[in-house]
């Protein structure tokens, strides 16, 4: 599967079935991860047969069942990490659904277990994600109009729009979609993250940005 197949096929999953991950794809997982860290300087590390960290009955929100694998998403604090999170995740995730894997981003609704994952001197866990096989593969979350998300006004490039399409399928935080592309001179392209009382606009920002890339084609602008 593309990965412009995987951003329509991706829907948030919050119900698991029991079925392992099979080693094969563990490896393709880790090995991604484990470069994708060397090169953000982000401590993402993939927990399997955990069951404890979505055990608690006392979050209701999201309605999760059966997860038992997640990626802890570690890395310093901050906004500047904090995009790193969400593009790196969502790199992840997308990987994941050209695996046959289901996910969900998971920002509240989970418990930390101590002694499944390390933290270096001053990181942080942003959030977690849920990875399995899921029950359902999800349903699409309903979109605010194209025209809501870019700057300036008026006809736009063809990979431009691409790319907002695809950002526009991205999960965010509470399906918020607090970001806005602007279209500079010289095909440069600024993302910017809107206010929201919710919060995660920074790991929702790159989330977008990761969209965006593949759907407009790398080669088609330059992020200002
Ligand atoms: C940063 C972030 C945090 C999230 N936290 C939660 C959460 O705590 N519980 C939950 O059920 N869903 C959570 N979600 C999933 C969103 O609700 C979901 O992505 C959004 O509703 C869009 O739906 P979709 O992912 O199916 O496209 C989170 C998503 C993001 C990006």
């Amino acid at each position: 599967m593309e990965l412009t197949e995987a951003i329509k096929t991706r829907h948030s999953v919050r119900k698991y079935t029991d079925q392992p991950i099979d080693t094969a794809k563990v490896a393709i997982l880790r090995a991604e991860l484990e470069k994708w860290n060397a090169g953000s300087g982000l401590n993402m590390q993939l927990v399997l047969d955990e069951p404890k960290a979505f055990s608690t009955g006392m979050w209701r929100y999201g309605q999760f069942s059966g997860v038992k694998n997640y990626f802890v998403m570690a890395g310093p604090a901050g906004k500047a990490a904090g995009e790193k999170i969400g593009y790196y995740g969502e790199k992840l995730v997308l990987l994941s659904q050209t695996l046959g894997l289901n996910t969900c981003w998971v920002g509240l609704t989970y418990k930390k277990i101590p002694g499944t994952y390390r933290l270096r001197e001053g990181d942080k866990i942003h959030c977690v994600i849920a990875l399995g096989y899921g029950t359902v593969p999800g349903v699409q979350h309903p979109m605010k109009p194209a025209d809501g998300f870019y700057e300036p006004e008026g006809p736009k490039p063809e990979w431009f729009m691409a790319g907002l399409q695809a950002a526009m399928l991205a999960p965010t935080a509470v399906n918020q979609q607090k970001f806005k592309f602007i279209l500079h001179e010289g095909n440069q392209v600024e993302a910017k993250a809107l206010f929201s009382m919710a919060g995660y606009t920074d790991i929702d920002l790159g989330i977008v940005k990761c969209h965006f890339e593949i759907g407009a084609g790398e080669q088609n602008f330059t992020w200002v």
